[in-house]
């Protein structure tokens, strides 16, 4: 394979230089600049961490282990602020910096990308792609951004918009800036972009809405898309791209094409270039509930998979379906992370992998062979894997679209783990997951026909709304717990746990100074031993961590860098429960680290107390019951479950617009606040819709006031 793959890119770059055109020349043969040999290279990447951080998961692959040991467990106590630089945003802050030649580079929220002297934390420069906020209403999940690439002398970002853009390194002007997404309704683009022998590889995020999954690879140098592979079948009628996609079409039923299908690629990609293979996890099917497409209980392929093409052409090579029939939002995205292992006295290169449905695989990284695979967390929905396939033992009572009743799964759809990312240490031989114990209770809305605006999920929300029954809520809150989890891969058992009290904490590094690194949602960085998980250290950060960090070196000092700021899905989502894991204001900031600094942060804005005064309830039932069941389906992602917000959006029990039946009309139907985010939903919401969720809000304010 790699062979092969050096060969063919040596052919290419000679037809390159002899001037040639290759255009015409059938699949993969588009001309292609020639694999960077000046600034970051394939061979840097390949590399692994080092000194420097050049690529999201550290190195191509992803372990997030760095060999630098001057902060260890004997000495990480002197631990303490080198510097720190407050961001222009205040959401959710996702992104891993990345490391070269003396610059920092990291993206913000809204897909702005910030390169700082890595000493000193001096700005070099700022780039903004000025994504329209409107773009907000297609997003799952905030507005995102994990990272960007380096590659030659450019930097890569993904714009939430659904561009890719290249960036000078030194200048900070853009080099070029292509759409990647088919459409600007129904995707949007939140994950780091990875390098591949001289091509920039991404997809998007979309699944929830009607998008059709897909990676696609841009010439590095003039942002041609040189290769793009589908991960569900289109329409028949259209013809299928290749023949993974016919294979795939025998999975589904209906027509399934005209929701997209999902199995979006929004997160991982890793590149080997051991085999020359690009690895990709993919989101769940499209819509949720599979009665909505009457796709059936068919595999629908590839969602809910690992999938592995060809770097060059992105041709099939294999795949490894890890949640066949996807209805409870089981995302495949998670971090995959590449390994020589030894297993059963033999070494292997491996993938290994712990998706949301609750389950660690460890696969064989050439052929996608399943090799062993253990639940890490509480599942319900299946009882076990095939020890032989990998292929879960699904339940019954978890198709819940057959059973027409509530299933309350575990893991919910937030997940077992999901983008954070996690680390691996080759000293220890552990995985450092970011775990979380959720439950979430599906009920189909079996009568579903797609919505105008937003989500395309095909459940009944409104009855599973968080209910004002305090000791239903209390339940809720218990069973809603995370933890980091010390995974021995091998041995496919837990070496060891620290509990927080909610999950969505943050991602982890792991290093040879015997330390893990993480943030966590209730506003600390901690440090901890990595052979046993005994706290060492911590810092106060002032608001929930969610993203990972990373280390580098600069003339022999070592620094710990990590991006602070809270949001993301359990920040927008899930209302009440969002609480239980910290409730800190988003103060956006990158954090600095080295041995014997002392700096100190500013004192922390207070959180703005939330003393509940609505106004009478004068409305009627029927006014509540539609309110409930429009607010459930199109404003509970943003504002909360049960209209209660998390710190990110506003909380509408608190609303001044609850006082006036214009206000809130200006607002849903009219749009004026379109410029912050906040869309008009005209297509689907009239003003005596409005007035339904207005009086929704002010019933649901007056019930949580009678419980403060
Ligand atoms: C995609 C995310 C998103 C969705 C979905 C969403 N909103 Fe919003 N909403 C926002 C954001 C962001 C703001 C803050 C805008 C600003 O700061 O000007 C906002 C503000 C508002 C406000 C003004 C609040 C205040 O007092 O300042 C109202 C009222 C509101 N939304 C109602 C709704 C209703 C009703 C729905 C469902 C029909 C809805 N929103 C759906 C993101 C969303």
């Amino acid at each position: 394979m790699t062979q092969i793959g050096s060969a063919r890119r040596a052919m290419s770059s000679l037809v390159l230089a002899a001037g040639l055109a290759l255009a015409g020349c059938g699949q993969g043969a588009v001309d292609r600049s020639t694999p960077a040999t000046e600034g970051v290279t394939d061979a840097m990447i390949a590399s692994g961490v080092g000194d420097e951080w050049l690529s999201y998961g550290g190195g191509y692959d992803e372990q997030r282990f760095s060999p630098l040991g001057m902060i260890n467990d004997g000495n990480v106590s002197d631990l303490g602020l080198a510097w720190y630089a407050d961001l222009d945003t205040a959401r959710g802050q996702e992104a891993t910096p990345l490391v070269h030649d003396g610059t920092l580079y990291v993206s913000t929220a809204w897909s702005m990308v910030k390169a700082y002297d890595a000493r000193s934390g001096e700005l070099k420069w700022s780039f903004d792609p000025e994504v329209p906020r409107k773009t907000l209403v297609r997003v799952c999940c905030d507005a995102v951004n994990r990272g960007v690439a380096l590659y030659g002398d450019k930097v890569y970002v993904a714009a939430l918009d659904g561009r890719l853009v290249a960036i000078d390194q030194e200048t900070g002007e853009q080099a070029w800036s292509v759409t990647v997404v088919p459409d600007l309704e129904n995707y949007a683009i939140t994950g780091a972009p990875r390098i591949a022998n001289g091509l920039v590889l991404i997809g998007s995020a979309g699944a929830e809405y009607r998008a059709r999954g897909f990676i696609a690879a841009y010439d590095w140098q003039t942002g041609q898309e040189v290769w793009r592979f589908h991960t569900v079948p289109g329409n028949p009628a259209d013809g299928f791209e290749n023949d993974a996609m016919e294979r795939a079409a025998e999975t589904w039923a209906g027509d399934w094409w005209e929701f997209g299908g999902g199995g979006t690629v929004w997160d991982s990609i890793v590149y080997d270039p051991v085999t020359n293979l690009v690895l990709f996890g993919t989101a769940n099917a499209e819509p949720w509930n599979p009665n909505a497409n009457d796709r059936g209980t068919g595999d629908a392929l590839y969602t809910g998979s690992i999938v592995a093409v060809d770097a060059d052409t992105g041709e099939y090579a294999w795949h490894f379906q890890e949640t066949p029939e996807d209805r409870w939002d089981f995302d495949s995205n998670a971090q995959i992370t590449l390994a020589d292992l030894e297993i059963d006295g033999e070494m292997r290169r491996v993938a290994m992998h712990a998706p949301k449905n609750g389950f660690f695989y460890v696969l064989d990284a050439r052929t996608g062979e399943f090799l062993s695979g253990e639940a890490y967390a509480p599942v319900n929905w299946a009882s076990g894997l095939d020890p032989e396939t990998g292929r879960p033992n699904i339940l019954p009572e978890a198709r819940y679209e057959q059973t027409g009743e509530i299933f309350i799964g575990t893991p919910g759809l937030y997940g077992a783990h999901t983008w954070h990312p996690m680390s691996f240490s080759p000293l220890t031989g552990l995985m450092y997951i970011p775990a979380n114990n959720t439950i979430q209770p599906y009920l189909a809305d079996n009568e579903f026909e797609g919505s105008e605006i937003g989500g395309q999920l095909g459940l009944d929300i409104a009855p599973l709304a968080m209910p004002a029954d305090t000791s239903i809520r209390n339940e809720m809150l218990a069973a809603m717990t995370g933890h980091l989890l010390a995974w021995d891969p091998v041995a496919q058992k837990e070496a060891w746990r620290v509990e927080y009290p909610g999950p969505s904490n943050g991602g982890t590094l792991s290093t040879a100074g015997n330390l893990v690194f993480q943030g966590t949602a209730g506003g600390e960085f901690r440090a901890y031993t990595a052979d046993t998980g005994e706290q060492l250290w911590s810092f106060p950060s002032q608001t929930g961590i969610i993203a990972a960090p990373m280390t580098y070196s600069i003339d022999g000092e070592q620094y710990v860098a990590i991006l602070a700021g809270w949001g993301g899905l359990w920040d927008v989502n899930f209302g009440i429960l969002a609480t239980k894991s910290g409730f800190t204001p988003n103060i956006s900031r990158l954090l600095v680290f080295k041995l014997g600094a002392n700096g100190e942060l500013p004192e922390p804005p207070p959180l703005a107390e939330r003393v509940l005064d609505p106004p009478a309830f004068k409305g009627t039932e029927e006014q509540v019951t539609q309110g409930a069941a429009l607010y459930a389906r199109y404003c509970g992602g943003c504002h909360g479950d049960a209209a209660i917000a998390g710190v990110l959006n506003p909380d509408l029990r608190h609303s001044a617009t609850l006082t006036s039946e214009d206000a809130i009309r200006s607002i849903v139907v009219d749009g004026a606040l379109e410029h912050n985010g906040m869309v008009s939903f005209e297509v689907a919401i009239d003003a005596t819709g409005a007035e339904s969720i207005r009086q929704y809000l002010i019933k649901r304010a007056n019930e949580d006031k009678e419980l403060e």
